[in-house]
């Protein structure tokens, strides 16, 4: 097991009813004014919205409103909310619904003290300072409720990166699964197949270190059969909460402990794909990337993905279990395929041009540095 270091300073207060305690948290952090940071309205129709300023209200918070996040969230609206911050003196940031709402919301946290944000996403500058975050999740998917990670697209580079700081953990994050109910059943889906991506990233860089290997396996497979389980029964707030929790152990440290770091080629796959097609949910490109990916780096650390084919899906060889997640995925409704995402074949060139962008601040993979020709293999696979 490799040294490492368990920091994760979040406090996560999770359970049904738990919305209306997020202004008393605000109050305790002596936080007297933030921006109310939201999506396209779904908190409006599920009773979110009314909660939370509800507790606001009680607890003497002000907020100015900042709605219109977009799903795969961009800069200029980013630019927007930092704006909105200084001019109204706001102290910090309640961010109330998924990822894309969260990340906005710490990419801004971290830009009011910047000179020009997205320098911070090319790695010209460091982000040691933000506002404190507050969130109320909507959608289990991403931890970002739990992790120091905020994605943002520059829509007119088309480059969709990360920054990553210590500063950026949210101070509290609320987590009531019940109000996933609301979820179209394919966000359900997205967001639990980034989950297991998030394990996977991890796990299939390992040497099969225990004891994390074996509890991010039994992670996988409450996440099977959660989703199975909520298939057929959406309000079922057990199967909602197995999922909810397991997508944060996903990537708040507790599934990479001990472990190398990740590989992560997959995820930098999926974020090109989804900066030139932002209507492609994140996890719908991680079910399309992610087999193929499988399929072509597998012979590299065959021992771990022999594992995994044996642990997760009981088969004796990878190719088979890469055949049984896409089986898996498909009984979901998930695409598997570019060609489901409506990606033409002449496309990939275009897309290996922007995931190779990355190149310019990191590695793309650890078992394999990927170059542009590797992308371009595991982009056909994916066809
Ligand atoms: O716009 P609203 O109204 O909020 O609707 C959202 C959105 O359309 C809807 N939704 C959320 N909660 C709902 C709901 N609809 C009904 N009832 C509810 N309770 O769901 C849609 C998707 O929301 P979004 O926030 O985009 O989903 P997700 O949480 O999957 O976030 C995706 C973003 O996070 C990034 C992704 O790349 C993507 O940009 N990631 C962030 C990471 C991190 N911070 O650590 C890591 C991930 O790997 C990922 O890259
Ligand atoms: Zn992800």
């Amino acid at each position: 097991m490799q040294n490492f270091v368990f920091h994760n300073p979040t406090k996560v207060i999770f359970g049904k009813g738990t919305i209306p305690t997020i202004g008393k948290e605000i109050a305790k952090s002596n936080v007297g004014k933030v921006l109310l940071l939201a999506g396209g309205g779904s908190i409006k129709n599920n009773g979110v919205y009314q909660q939370v300023v509800d507790s606001l209200r009680a607890n003497k918070i002000e907020w100015i409103e900042h709605w219109g996040v977009r799903a795969n969230p961009v800069l200029s609206h980013a630019n927007e909310g930092i704006r909105i911050i200084k001019e109204k003196g706001l102290e910090g940031i309640l961010a109330v619904g998924g990822g894309s709402v969260i990340d906005e919301g710490k990419s801004i946290a971290a830009g009011v003290f910047l000179d020009n944000l997205w320098d911070a996403f090319e790695r010209k500058v460091n982000i040691t300072k933000a506002l404190p975050i507050f969130t109320v999740l909507t959608i289990s998917a991403t931890c970002s409720e739990m992790d120091p990670y905020a994605v943002l697209t520059n829509e007119e580079e088309n480059k969709k990166w990360n920054i990553g700081s210590p500063v950026l953990y949210p101070k509290v994050s609320v987590v009531d699964p019940s109000v996933q109910f609301t979820l179209p059943w394919h966000q359900t889906v997205y967001g639990a197949i980034d989950a297991l991506s998030h394990i996977m990233e991890f796990y299939f860089q390992s040497k099969g270190e225990e004891p994390t290997t074996s509890l991010d396996e039994t992670l996988i497979l409450n996440i099977f059969r959660s989703v199975d389980t909520l298939q057929k029964d959406p309000k079922n707030y057990d199967a909602r909460a197995t999922l909810a929790w397991s997508a944060i152990l996903a990537l708040n440290g507790f599934s990479a402990a001990g472990l190398y770091g990740g590989d992560w080629a997959c995820h930098t796959i999926e974020h090109g794909i989804s900066a030139l097609h932002p209507e492609v949910a994140h996890g719908a490109g991680l079910a399309v990337v992610f087999p193929a990916w499988i399929k072509y780096i597998h012979p590299l650390n065959e021992p771990t993905f022999l594992r995994w084919a044996k642990n997760i899906f009981n088969k004796n060889n990878v190719e088979s279990a890469v055949v049984a997640l896409k089986e898996k995925y498909k009984s979901w409704g998930a695409p598997v395929s570019l060609r489901d995402l409506n990606i033409t074949k002449d496309e990939i060139s275009k897309i290996a041009e922007i995931i190779y962008k990355a190149t310019e601040i990191r590695n793309i993979g650890e078992i394999k540095n990927l170059d542009y020709n590797d992308i371009i293999e595991i982009l056909k696979i994916a066809y």
